[in-house]
Formats: structure tokens, sequence, C-alpha cells
């Protein structure tokens, strides 16, 4: 930690006074360094070494990645999935597709009772809740884009997992909060229970994964897909309800795809297509409010609000109509994203009141809740870029930990619409297009996102946060395009999101109460949340100088080079 320059620099805000709860900013301003931005300081701290030993971004993306899965339990992986969008510095666009799939044995109505009611504690919590894990896959298929060998970008996560590290205060609240669900769901003791509570400080120490990890380093893809770690994770199924045999791992494949691009005033966007809505999502969203010269009012004012929602509403109501994975539905997105197409969607917008979502989409009644994945933003000296997403869906993700293996397992499941009308764990309704069907990949809202300008990387961003993932990353790309502000105010100004169904509009708590008033005036029903999202944005401005943000919303932190 010591030898790299560490850069989560607290700064009293400089933030609109309206903003009053934003008090502290992690930002770094740098020239002709490399930059990674993650949830967690020892994380980026890793990806920071890779990139002075010589790796570029992707090498650097692939360290985070693994130490994520050792110091950020909650949502850095082995045992779930994830997506990367990647520009290289000859201009070469790419993402890899490491998305979970569903076991074999899995079938469209495997969630449902005999009365063909849905039990959703079965998509969500415990074995049978678990999609076959695609990280590790995605890491090897990365390193064809990598300068350094697997060996060496595995070794800081193997140090930390071996020799512990401090856990922070957040950390100790969660593994305290989930203690109850960590034993209901693993019978076997773990690193992460222990008879009392965790404290800030307090040294977590992952034998078993570091074990993991070396077989991976040792034997490859074939460490975490076949032979022991393939056999301890089909033995964890087998101590419950799971349905992952050895064939499925074994059979795991990545997709690399060719990414979602479209022009937005001027700058080139490159996101991740299906099996992500999250860049079809973002493009629609774009394309509508720049149809109201979105630009021309205030961030954070009642039409800008409006306008923005209103866009949302309609693209996630095509979200739970058409979205699935591509490789088994008929993929619609160059006509979801057509201005043809989007222009006859905008036409219900009024500015005197709110649209029904009843009248943009075929309704199905539901409900909502909660958030947990992580995001990471990396730019190295060459002008590489590289955007990961990557999560177990919940916070971690099914609460079952391969015994043997010491690495918590995906409850992507419940990211497949386990039944029509019925609302994932984010609220999230979908119909055939993403029913579950043995290999196929459940619908993801992750958006990892670069945006060029003139062809070079202009923005790096990304965040978790399930369906508001799409809808945050909208507002820190149209804060920054249209609205002209920094890095920082981009990623911490107070965010809203709406996703169609439920009708209501969520704002995070410190949003400015007189707009959300005048949004009520307007027939907007509204809630208040905590927080949304962590944001993780790099900027590189037009003398070069790169802006890097991480979210002041949790341990997010910045390592330079
Ligand atoms: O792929 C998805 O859309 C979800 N599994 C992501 C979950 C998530 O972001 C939870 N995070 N905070």
């Amino acid at each position: 930690m010591k030898k790299y320059l560490f850069f989560a620099i607290l700064a009293f805000s400089t933030l609109n006074a309206q903003f009053t709860d934003i008090t502290i900013v992690k930002e770094v301003k740098v020239k002709n360094k490399g930059v990674v931005v993650s949830a967690h300081p020892l994380a980026s701290e890793a990806g920071a070494k890779i990139l002075k030993m010589g790796g570029n971004a992707f090498d650097a993306v692939v360290a985070t990645q693994y130490a994520l899965a050792v110091v950020y339990p909650q949502a850095g992986n082995i045992g779930g999935g994830g997506f990367l969008v990647g520009v290289k510095n000859n201009g070469e666009k790419f993402t890899i597709d490491y998305r979970e799939t569903a076991p074999r044995k899995a079938f469209r109505d495997m969630y449902l009772d005999q009365k063909g009611n849905a039990n959703t504690d079965l998509s969500q919590n415990g074995r049978l809740a678990v999609g076959i894990p695609g990280s590790v896959a995605g890491f090897f298929a990365t390193l064809k884009y990598c300068r350094l060998s697997m060996e060496k970008l595995i070794q800081p996560a193997i140090d930390l997992a071996e020799k512990g590290f401090e856990i922070t205060d957040k950390e100790a609240e969660l593994l305290n909060a989930n203690k109850d669900f960590f034993l209901i769901h693993n019978k076997i003791s773990n690193a992460f229970v222990k008879d009392q509570n965790w404290k800030a400080g307090d040294i977590l120490i992952q034998k078993e994964l570091a074990e993991t990890l070396k077989l991976i380093q040792k034997n490859g893809q074939k460490g975490f897909y076949e032979g022991k770690t393939a056999d301890f994770l089909v033995k964890e199924m087998k101590n419950g309800n799971g349905i992952i045999g050895l064939e499925d791992l074994k059979n795991y494949k990545v997709a690399e795809r060719k990414a979602l691009e479209f022009d937005y005033k001027g700058n080139q966007i490159i996101s991740m297509p299906l099996p992500s809505s999250g860049g079809i999502l973002i493009a629609q969203m774009l394309k509508m409010s720049s149809f109201e010269n979105l630009q021309q009012y205030q961030q954070n004012s009642t039409k800008a609000v409006q306008i923005m929602v209103e866009a949302e509403r309609r693209a996630f109501a095509d979200r739970a109509e058409y979205m699935g994975d591509p490789d088994f539905i008929q993929d619609k997105t160059a006509y979801l994203i057509s201005d043809e197409y989007l222009k006859s969607r905008w036409k219900s917008f009024s500015f005197n009141k709110a649209t029904l979502s009843s009248a943009v989409g075929k309704i199905i009644p539901q409900t909502k809740e909660s958030t947990e994945t992580t995001h990471i933003s990396v730019l190295d000296k060459d002008g590489n870029a590289a955007a990961v997403t990557t999560t177990l869906n919940g916070l971690y993700g099914s609460k079952v930990i391969v015994s043997g293996a010491g690495f918590f397992l995906n409850n992507e499941m419940d990211d497949f619409s386990v039944k029509p009308g019925v609302p994932n764990m984010f609220g999230a309704v979908g119909g055939e297009a993403n029913s579950i069907q043995p290999n196929k990949r459940m619908l993801s809202s992750m958006t990892p996102t670069i945006v060029l300008k003139n062809g070079k990387p202009y923005m790096i961003v990304g965040t978790p946060g399930g369906t508001t993932i799409p809808t945050s990353v909208y507002q820190s790309i149209v804060n920054v395009i249209d609205f002209k502000l920094n890095a920082n105010m981009s990623v911490n100004s107070p965010k809203f999101h709406h996703q169609w169904l439920p009708e209501t509009v969520a704002f995070e708590k410190n949003f400015p109460e007189t707009v959300i008033q005048d949004l009520e005036k307007l027939g907007y029903k509204v809630e208040r949340w905590g927080q949304l999202g962590r944001t993780e944005m790099i900027l590189i401005d037009d003398g070069g100088t790169v802006h890097a943000v991480a979210d002041g919303r949790g341990d997010d932190s910045i390592a330079v080079e």
C-alpha cells in the first residue's frame, strides 16, 4: 500500500450548497499515468501494481477483479460473472461476456410450485439460485489483450487471501448483518463467520480461497472448471438443492460480442450488447431525451428530471418485453435504438403530466427491492481503456460458500424472469424473452461503458445497482455531456431512478425536495431511497488530463500507477 501512491484524497466538497449531504469526495487529476478506480483501495492498488509492472489496462482490470474477489466478497467474485468493454489504443473495440448460464438441468418453470406460484426464495437464496460461474473463463478470455501472464495477474489476490487484510467499517457491518444468512446456508465453518462480531481493523484471512486461486495459477482455467475446485463446487451443490454438475462447469463458454455502438452528440458510446439490457437502455434513453434538447435545462431541475424519467419509463417497458439472451431470442436491438422507433415512442410525452406506465407497455403487477455488484474503470498511460462490471447478483450472492474452496456462489438465476410478471429482486419484470432455458444467459442491467471523442477515450464509466445501473450511467453521461458538470459532480450529485414498473420514481435522500414536490404535483409517485450506485468514472479532458473519481458513497478508491 505504501509503495503505490494513494490518492483516496479526502477533500471537502466543492459541491453546490443544495447537496449538503456530500461532504467528501475522492478525486485524482493526473497526466501520462495509468489509473484504476474500483470499489476497494486494495483492489485498485493491485491493479496499479500490475500497471507498474508493465501491464496494460486489461492486465490491470483482471488483477483488480481477482483482488476484489478477496477483499470485496459481497460482489467481487470468482463465483459469479461479468462483462468487459475494452477499447485498445489502436481503436479496436471489443466486449467479453462472461455472464453466468443456466445449468443444463434448469427449465422454464423450475421456481414455480404445484399451483404455479413463483417461489423467489429459491431463485434468490441457496444452491438452486446459482448460475454457472463465468468470471474465471472471462479472465482467461481477456488474456489475449494482456501483456503479462495469468500467474502474475492473480498473485496480488493470492497474497491478500493468504496473509489477510484489514477490513473496513463498512465491511465489518455487512459481514455482521449477513451472519445469520451465512449460518443458514453453510453448515461447515468458513472464513466469514466467527463467534464475535467483526469490527473495523480485524484481519480477514481466506486460506481456502488462496488455495483455489493457486490452483487457477497452476492449472489455468481448468484449475477452476475441472479438478479439485469443480469437485468442491459440485459437492457443495449436493449439500442442498443445487443442480450444477461437472459437465456444466467443463462446458462453460464466454462469448465475445461486438460492442453496442452509437453516436451521442458527436461522441461515440461503446457499451455492452445483449444479454445486457444496459447498452440498449442507455441508447434509448439518451436518444429520447435529446428529442427535447435536454441540454437547455439545468441538471436535476423539474423539467430535466421529467424528461429523463419518461425516457427511463419507455426504455424499461421495452426491456421487459423484448430483451434476453441473443443466442436464444430474436435480437431486435437495431430496431429498438432506431430514431424512427424512438420518435414514435416519444409521441406520448407531455410536460403537463406524468405518463402512465400502462400507456407504454403491457402491465404486469409487482413490487421491488435492494442492491450489490461492482464496477472497475481503468485507463493505462498508453491510452487503452477497460470498463468491467461484475457481480454475484445479491449481496454475497446466494450466500452459499463452496466449502473447501472458500468462495461465494452467485444467485444470478433470479435475473431470469422466473414467471412472466413476477419481479426479480430489483423489481424488474420480464416475459418469454428472458425465460429460463438450459445454457441460456439471464438478462442483465450491467452497463460498463466507454465514451470516445474523436476516436480517443473520453469517459470510462459504470456502476453496480441492479436495474438502477443503466439509469445511473445515463445520468453520469448527460451530467458531463449535456449539463457540463465535472467528473466529481457528475458522480456525486444526487441521482434518481425509474424503471417503468413500479410506477414510482426513486430519489436519493439528498435530492432537492422542491423538485420532488413539483413532480408530485404533475402526478408522479415518488419514493426516497438511501443511495444509488457506486459510480467509478475516468474522464479525459481535451488537454489530456485524466480526472478519476471514485464514488463518495462507499469505500471506493483510486490508485495511480
Ligand atoms: O446483472 C444484473 O443486472 C444484476 N445481477 C446486477 C446486480 C447488481 O447490480 C446488484 N448491485 N448492486
